[in-house]
C-alpha cells in the first residue's frame, strides 16, 4: 500500500473524534492505513463501535489511502519498487525469479526436507545489506514446533561472514503453543512491523496446530474457517506493509495413488493454496533437497537442487 495515511492520525479523518479514535486504538488499530484495510464486519467484531460509525470510519480511511485504479504500467512501476530478498541460494533465487518478494511464499515438504533450515537462513539474509541481497531488516518468527534454534542461526550466519551474536537481536521469536496463540503471534507481528524494522515474517509451521486441534472430517469446516482467517491475516500484512511472508506447510498422504502423481499433497487444501502467492515443494532426493515451484502467478514450473549443510541451505554442486 502506498505511503499515504501513514503520517495521518485517526483524528484527521472526517467524522472521527477523539472518542472513536480511542475505541479504534483499543482494538489495535492505530493508523489510517490499518483502518483502510479492515472490513466493517471485522471492525464490529473487534471494537465497541456501532455499525454506522464503523462504516463511516472504514469508508473515509479507504477514500484517503487506497489508490482508485492503477494502469498496468503504474502497477508494474509499483511492483518494481518492491523489496526483493535473497534466500542465500542462487538456485532458489533463480527459481523465484530473483529472490523472495512481498506475498506469502509457502514451503511445502515432508519432515526433514529443510523447510526450517531455509527459514533460519532467511533470518540471516534479511539482515544483510541491500547490496548483498538483504533488506537491512529484522525477522519475526512464529514457531509452532519448537524448532527455532538460535545456535543454528549462528552457524548459518558464519557462512555469510557474520560472527557476531548481535545477529540474534534481529530475530524476534514467538513460540506459539496452540492455534489461538498463533493468532496472537500474528497480532504481535503486526506490532513489531510497525515499531521495529521487521521486513520478514516466518510462520513455521502454518498448519500443524490447526491439524492437531481440528482432526478428522467432522472438524473440517471449522478448521478450514480458522485457517482461512489466519491466511487472511497474513494477506492483510502483505498488502499493508509489502511484507515478505514465508510459511511452512506439511504434506499429507493421498490415499489413492494415481499413477505418476505425487503420493502426497500439501495440508490445508484450497484455503492455503489460494492464500499463498508462491508455493515451493521440497523433497529429499539422492542426499539433496529438490525444490519445485508448483504455483506462481508468473513463473513457469521449474526445479532446482540444494544441499543441507552445517552452513545452512547451499546450492547443490551440480543440478541433477
Ligand atoms: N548442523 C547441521 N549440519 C548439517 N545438516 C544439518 C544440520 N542441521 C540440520 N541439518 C539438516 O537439516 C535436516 C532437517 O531439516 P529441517 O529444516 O529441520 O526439516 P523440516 O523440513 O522438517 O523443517 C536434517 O535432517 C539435516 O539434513
Ligand atoms: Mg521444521
Amino acid at each position: 500500500m502506498d505511503g499515504v495515511g501513514e503520517e495521518l492520525d485517526l483524528e484527521d479523518l472526517a467524522g472521527i473524534g477523539s472518542s472513536t479514535a480511542e475505541k479504534l486504538r483499543r482494538a489495535g488499530i492505530s493508523s489510517v492505513k490499518e483502518l483502510a484495510a479492515i472490513s466493517v464486519r471485522e471492525l464490529l467484531e473487534m471494537s465497541e463501535l456501532g455499525e454506522g460509525k464503523a462504516e463511516e470510519a472504514t469508508k473515509s480511511a479507504r477514500e484517503l489511502c487506497l489508490p482508485k485504479v492503477l494502469s498496468a504500467k503504474e502497477f508494474l512501476e509499483r511492483r518494481r519498487k518492491m523489496p526483493r530478498l535473497t534466500t542465500g541460494s542462487k538456485n532458489i533465487d533463480r527459481l523465484l525469479g530473483g529472490g523472495l518478494e512481498p506475498g506469502v511464499t509457502e514451503l511445502i515438504g515432508a519432515f526433514g526436507t529443510g523447510k526450517t533450515q531455509l527459514c533460519l537462513q532467511l533470518c540471516v539474509t534479511v539482515q544483510l545489506t541491500e547490496n548483498r541481497g538483504g533488506l537491512n531488516g529484522a525477522a519475526f518468527y512464529i514457531d509452532t514446533e519448537d524448532t527455532l534454534k538460535p545456535e543454528r542461526i549462528l552457524q548459518i550466519a558464519k557462512r555469510f561472514g557474520i560472527e557476531d551474536e548481535q545477529i540474534l537481536e534481529g530475530v524476534y521469536c514467538f513460540r506459539a503453543i496452540n492455534s489461538d496463540h498463533q493468532f496472537e503471534g500474528l497480532r504481535e507481528a503486526a506490532r513489531y512491523i510497525k515499531e521495529k524494522s521487521v521486513k520478514l515474517l516466518i510462520v513455521d509451521s502454518l498448519t500443524s496446530h490447526f491439524r492437531s486441534e481440528y482432526p478428522g472430517r467432522e472438524n473440517l469446516v471449522l478448521r478450514q474457517q480458522r485457517l482461512n482467517n489466519f491466511m487472511h491475516g497474513l494477506q492483510r500484512l502483505v498488502s499493508l506493509y509489502d511484507l515478505i511472508v514465508v510459511a511452512t506447510n506439511q504434506v499429507v498422504d493421498v490415499p489413492e495413488v494415481i499413477p505418476g502423481a505425487r503420493p502426497a499433497r500439501p495440508a490445508g487444501g484450497n484455503i492455503v493454496a489460494h492464500g499463498s502467492t508462491f508455493r515451493l515443494w521440497l523433497e529429499r532426493s539422492k542426499g539433496m533437497t529438490r525444490l519445485t515451484c508448483i504455483d506462481s502467478p508468473k513463473h513457469a514450473r521449474d526445479t532446482t537442487y540444494v544441499t543441507l549443510t552445517e552452513g545452512g541451505v547451499e546450492d547443490a554442486e551440480e543440478e541433477v
